[in-house]
């Protein structure tokens, strides 16, 4: 199964996500490999990858299709990383192999392509894609079998979301010429208090209104309400939601560059991404 991570705006948990599912899957005895297709490559690192060191990686398979670079497959980047979890990583570079794939005619396939190449090497696919509504994140949406859109709980990330979701689908529907459905979602960071390290008064309060719109209220009990609301419309266009509680634990496991299976197996957040993977599995 190819399961794609996507949303456009970054931090919403995409990586995470990836990860931490990948890690659960992993450790149910499955082969699982993660691609990154981020150029920032958070995935690369959260696996104890180096994204700077001077391997193969994700730029050279994208820029074996533009011109004359050589030829390398998705399985010439692959390594075993210390999880055991399968990486074919991402590097900083990856970000100037874009206006290439402009030039090639079917570039939101390529993904797709490479893929097919590897057959049946691995049980489960996992791609984490860039907070953008690039080619990377086409390419992994067209790939796909299965996508799950990450979800922030701060306050100001709730605004617009759906919106842009929409918008990326439709794109891929031009693409492929199918209605791609996002059926997964996840909520991740639950429960943190949003930290507005901005002024209420003055220039600063200004800036942030412009930013994020005049706040409905200050009060804790309400926005905890507009939440719960923001849930519930969640749920009511994706066929499966799971709500990550905010877990310290989260971050030190990635610091480790180790998913949460391996780093705090019972903890709150990895609890939800357990049942998540069990639910993958189980398709
Ligand atoms: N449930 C959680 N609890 C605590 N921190 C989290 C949780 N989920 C994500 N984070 C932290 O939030 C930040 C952004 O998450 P990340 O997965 O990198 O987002 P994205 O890939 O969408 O940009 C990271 O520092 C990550 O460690
Ligand atoms: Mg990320």
């Amino acid at each position: 199964m190819i399961v794609t991570f996507a949303h456009h705006k970054g931090g919403t948990g995409k990586t995470t996500s990836c990860l931490n599912i990948a890690g659960f899957l992993h450790e149910s005895g499955k082969r699982v490999l993660v691609i990154d297709c981020d150029p920032q490559a958070n995935a690369t690192s959260g696996l104890g990858v180096d994204p700077c060191s001077d391997q193969l990686s994700m730029y050279d398979v994208f820029m074996s299709y533009a011109g004359d670079f050589p030829d390398v497959g998705l399985a010439d980047i692959i390594t075993e990383t210390k999880s055991g979890i399968f990486l074919a990583s991402s590097s900083l570079d990856l970000v100037g192999a874009e206006p290439y794939l402009y030039t090639i005619d079917n570039r939101a396939a390529i993904l797709k392509d490479v893929i097919t190449e590897i057959g049946d090497a691995y049980d489960h696919i996992l791609i984490d894609t860039p907070p953008s509504m690039g080619q990377f994140v086409l390419n992994g949406l067209v790939a796909a079998d299965r996508v799950v859109v990450t979800f922030d709980s701060g306050i100001f990330a709730l605004k617009g979301g759906a919106e842009a979701l929409s918008a990326i689908m439709d794109d891929v529907e031009t693409y492929t010429g199918e209605k791609v459905v996002a059926d997964v979602a996840v909520l991740t960071r639950w429960g943190q208090t949003p930290v507005i390290p901005v002024p209420d008064e003055g220039f600063g309060a200004r800036l942030k209104q412009l930013f994020f719109g005049t706040p409905e209220s200050g009060d804790n009990g309400e926005e905890k309400g507009r939440l719960a609301a923001f849930e519930n419309d969640v749920k009511r266009s994706f066929e499966m939601v799971y709500t990550i509680p905010f877990d310290t634990n989260v971050q030190k496991a990635q610091e480790n560059g180790i998913p949460l299976p391996q780093f705090a197996p019972e903890c709150e957040a990895a609890c939800v991404y357990r049942e998540i993977a069990e639910q993958l599995n189980s398709q």
